[in-house]
């Protein structure tokens, strides 16, 4: 590794995985640091949206998923790129792959040594925002830091269809983060993480639509130091990128008008369903 986290020779397979399409943030900043990586991409568009759904049918699906999903691509590392899914279920994934995991945390450290006001906003999915892990992280490095916290369905909504080349209002942007800055200190919030990897796709919009000056910083570039760290040297993958999704069609045309502008072709379908007791049928 390089002093400066970047690593131009490491070679090996990636699978980054997410609910949706929020993930292709984390595989650009992988891709940025390790250009001779393959960075497959999947995303469990079959269970999408997670951030509203129960921890119990979460932690039932992803170890189910991603066993699937790994079967298929055969990666040399596996990474969450979901909030929402990692602070709830990464012991779970570990506990069935055979193959380094990466996680992703909510950037609430960085945020917190870094705000010069000592307030912050935390913008994550409901299910992110409830979770015991995010609450232990804000114990352990942001303990001297007021938090406020917004869970919103909404933004992942408006970002799955940004990135997929609808027209998405600023007026939709502004209504769905301003309950962050609408407390008594609103107007010292310096800082907010975008702790679900959809919400970078719609980065310039929040601070265009924020009332004042903020800064605002996710995990991307920690997870990708984290994934080239594990990998170390796996030998040279080869063939072109793929990307895997949980539904049909495998054509629908959001979808692929994401992948595709991030490089991928058409999308394989993996099916969940699975034959007998181990392994899992491929759709
Ligand atoms: N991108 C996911 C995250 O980082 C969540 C999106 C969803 O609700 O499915 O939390």
């Amino acid at each position: 590794m390089s002093e400066s986290g970047f690593f131009p020779a490491a070679t090996g397979r990636v699978l980054v995985f997410d609910s949706g399409i929020g993930g292709v943030t984390v595989a650009q900043e992988i891709t940025a640091i390790g250009p001779k990586l393959i960075v497959d991409y999947a995303a469990d568009t079959g269970f999408f949206p997670y951030g509203d759904k129960s921890d119990d049918a979460l932690r039932g699906r992803l170890p189910v998923v991603a066993r699937a999903l790994v079967h298929v691509a055969r990666p040399d590392v596996f990474v969450i790129a979901c909030n929402t899914a990692s602070t709830l279920a990464l012991a779970e994934v570990r506990a069935v792959l055979d193959i380094p995991v990466v996680g992703t945390v909510p950037a609430i450290k960085p945020a917190a040594e870094t705000s010069q006001t000592g307030h912050i906003g935390l913008l994550a999915t409901p299910g992110t925002i409830r979770r015991d892990y995010t609450q232990r992280l804000i114990e352990e490095f942001a303990a001297d830091t007021e938090i406020v916290k917004l869970g919103s369905v909404e933004l992942v909504r408006l970002a799955e269809a940004f990135a997929a080349g609808e027209e998405v209002s600023r007026d939709a942007v502004a209504a769905a983060q301003a309950p962050l800055f609408e407390g008594p200190d609103g107007a010292k919030i310096d800082t907010v993480v975008l702790a679900c990897t959809h919400f970078p796709l719609l980065r310039e919009m929040l601070a265009d639509t924020a009332p004042h000056p903020v800064r605002y910083i996710d995990s991307g570039e920690a997870i990708a130091r984290q994934t080239l760290r594990v990998l170390e040297d796996r030998g040279a993958a080869t063939g072109p990128k793929a990307a895997y999704i949980t539904s049909e069609p495998a054509d629908e045309p959001g979808t692929m008008h994401v992948l595709n502008r991030f490089g991928y072709r058409r999308p394989v379908p993996v099916s969940t369903r699975r034959k007998g007791t181990t392994s899992p049928e491929v759709a």
